[in-house]
């Protein structure tokens, strides 16, 4: 059948078929109106299967379409009445799985109505599913996009894979076995009689095949929790269906414990005649036989007495092996959970301790260790991400937008990028580096040719001049090294850490590259910059010597930069300073200031959102 879009409703639905526009409500109507009713619900809708396959509602609309034209009764994978069906075949499923074993074992009277309705009515329902899976298309491993919607290619597909077992499973072979059995009838009047007894064990065997329904529950399970359970909550998923899994397992292993004794017809060293459990109830005998199965299972022991006979201890084996190995399976999950939970933490361990190893190794001296350590200690914070590579992962919009985001409040306290364009902001913070600074390390060295720039989110920094004089002390929010970069000379001042300082670097490439699309800022920096040299007696006309004049506008908007600048390093510093002088040096101390006085009023360096977020950029 040939669909048009004109089938698609404006919100990307499809059309409801026009019902035929008959006064009277016909049969025919409403067969229709049935039949179209159900195959809308044969149809994907945008659940979070189908979003996950087609990704959007266009796709989706002509996966719709699609399937129209593949056929009227075929069921979509997506649809809202495979999603209902699974759920209830997994209720179903999980309720025959446990009350099968229970009324096998326990209940011997295998031919009352209750317990033929259940089972016919399970088996039926189990049928029924064998026929939806005829119609149900099928995701491919490979192209999970491209769903199997060809009736004939998902029964040869059907048939290749689930189709026997769910078929043995399925089929009452113990009812059918019993009505094949001509002498049966005969015998059962003298249900007691050797042949008849026998013939019913052998039922009551046949019967267990339905178990083998456990391979459609391990299928319904591993999909959804592939579509709904994907990321962080499917380890505890995987965890908690291992925990079902084990009980289940533990459940039929003491269903068997107690099966084979009574096929066997309870011999004297059995453990159900030594624990005189012959006659009891059966949610007695039931709980008996669970704890031996548990006993075994968790090699804990052997139940209440040591197996006696052949059986019993073959039993025994059978339920601490699969006891064992579902145990095993458990601890390997319980020990990938935990290690999955904190492998930044184990990480960081891992490599402060190779790092202790090399100082060994290297037999640095201890004052050097100790250095090194407190870098560690202080640059990863006892997490370690390699940053670079999660970043490089993601697109390039998102990407920005973390970046950005992480560096929110080094935006916030820098006034030069506080009052900037935000695609400046934006270009410079995407290309930072971060770095960690110790208490007297020379971060510039005067006279050297400098390759990058600082930004200073926490820490103070000297400004150290040839003769050793400090000339000034820069903190949180200001920056320095980009005199060398704007002038191409060397530097002009050694730049000292005061205390830890934890700077944002900006290479001489990405410098240059962000300046020449912003000349406006470029000025604004030179500009700064020429007082910097001023203050510290340097010819500040180095700046200026390639400067074109500028134009009113330009230097009028220089100017308001400069202004806005001032004020908010006014409103940050909240003292008598001069406003153009606290602009000039971002939150730095003149040298008649003592430094001292700045420090105290410094904020401890914070726990570090940023340090978290930059560790993996190494200097
Ligand atoms: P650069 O010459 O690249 O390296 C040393 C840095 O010290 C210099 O850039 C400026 O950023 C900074 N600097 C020099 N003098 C001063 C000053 N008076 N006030 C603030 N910073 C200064």
């Amino acid at each position: 059948m040939q669909v048009h879009f004109d089938d698609v409703s404006l919100y990307g639905t499809p059309k409801e078929e026009p019902m035929p526009n008959i006064p009277i409500v016909s049969e025919k109507v409403s067969a229709n109106f049935l039949k179209s009713q159900l195959q809308s619900w044969f149809q994907p809708t945008d659940n979070r299967l189908a979003m996950k396959l087609f990704g959007s509602r266009k796709a989706l609309v002509k996966e719709r379409i699609r399937q129209k034209t593949s056929g009227h009764w075929v069921i979509h994978p997506c649809s809202s009445f495979r999603f209902y069906w699974d759920l209830c075949m997994l209720l179903l499923l999980v309720a025959n799985l446990i009350i099968l074993p229970v009324a096998i074992s326990f209940f011997n009277d295998d031919l009352s109505t209750r317990w033929i309705a259940f089972n016919c009515l399970s088996d039926t329902i189990f049928l029924i599913d064998i026929v939806v899976n005829f119609r149900t298309g099928i995701m491919q491993q490979d192209n999970a996009e491209q769903v199997i919607l060809d009736p004939k290619l998902i029964a040869k597909h059907y048939l290749r894979t689930w189709f026997f077992l769910d078929l043995i499973s399925s089929i009452p072979l113990d009812y059918i076995f019993l009505i094949f059995n001509q002498d049966f009838s005969d015998s059962f009047q003298i249900l007691h009689a050797g042949r008849a007894l026998r013939i019913l064990r052998l039922a009551k065997l046949l019967s267990l095949v339905r178990l083998l329904r456990l391979s459609r529950l391990v299928r319904y399970v591993s999909q959804w929790e592939e579509v709904y359970f994907l990321n962080m909550a499917s380890v505890f998923m995987r965890i908690f269906n291992l925990i079902c899994m084990m009980l289940l397992i533990g459940h039929w292993s003491g269903c068997l414990q107690f099966l084979v004794p009574m096929l066997q017809g309870f011999p004297s060293n059995s453990w159900v005649s030594i624990n005189e459990l012959q006659e009891s109830y059966w949610l007695e005998q039931y709980s008996w036989a669970l704890f031996k199965a548990m006993s075994h299972m968790l090699c804990i022991g052997y139940g209440r007495f040591p197996p006696q006979s052949l059986t019993d201890m073959w039993l025994t084996m059978l339920s601490m092996i699969s006891g064992a190995t579902c145990y095993a399976l458990f601890l390997g999950h319980a020990t990938n959970l935990i290690q999955s939970l904190d492998s930044s933490r184990r990480q960081y361990r891992e490599k402060v301790k190779q790092v202790e190893e090399y100082m060994a190794y290297r037999k640095l001296p201890r004052d050097m260790r100790q250095r090194i350590t407190e870098y560690f200690e202080h640059r990863y914070q006892g997490k370690f991400f390699d940053e670079e590579l999660i970043l490089g992962e993601l697109s390039e919009k998102l990407r920005e937008d973390v970046i950005n985001y992480n560096c929110r409040s080094l935006v916030a306290s820098v006034p030069f990028f506080a009052n900037a364009d935000s695609n400046f902001v934006s270009d410079v913070v995407t290309k930072l580096k971060y770095e960690v600074f110790q208490p007297g390390d020379i971060i510039i060295k005067e006279g050297t040719i400098g390759t990058k720039m600082y930004f200073i989110q926490e820490g103070v920094v000297d400004i150290v001049m040839a003769n050793g004089e400090v000339a000034t002390s820069l903190s949180d929010g200001s920056y320095f090294g980009e005199i060398c970069l704007l002038t191409n000379a060397r530097r002009v001042a050694s730049v000292r850490a005061e205390t830890y300082c934890n700077l944002f670097s900006l290479s001489v490439d990405h410098f240059n590259c962000v300046l020449d699309q912003y000349p406006l800022m470029r000025k604004t920096m030179e500009t700064v910059a020429a007082e910097r040299l001023n203050k510290i007696g340097k010819n500040p006309n180095i700046m200026h010597q390639k400067d074109e004049q500028l134009s009113n506008p330009e230097s009028n908007t220089i100017t308001a930069v400069v202004n806005a600048l001032a004020a908010e390093a006014d409103d940050c510093k909240d003292d008598d300073m001069d406003l153009k002088e606290n602009l000039l040096h971002g939150s730095e101390s003149s040298i008649a200031e003592p430094v001292q006085t700045i420090r105290e009023g410094l904020p401890r360096p914070r726990s570090g959102e940023f340090r978290a977020l930059f560790e993996g950029n190494t200097p």
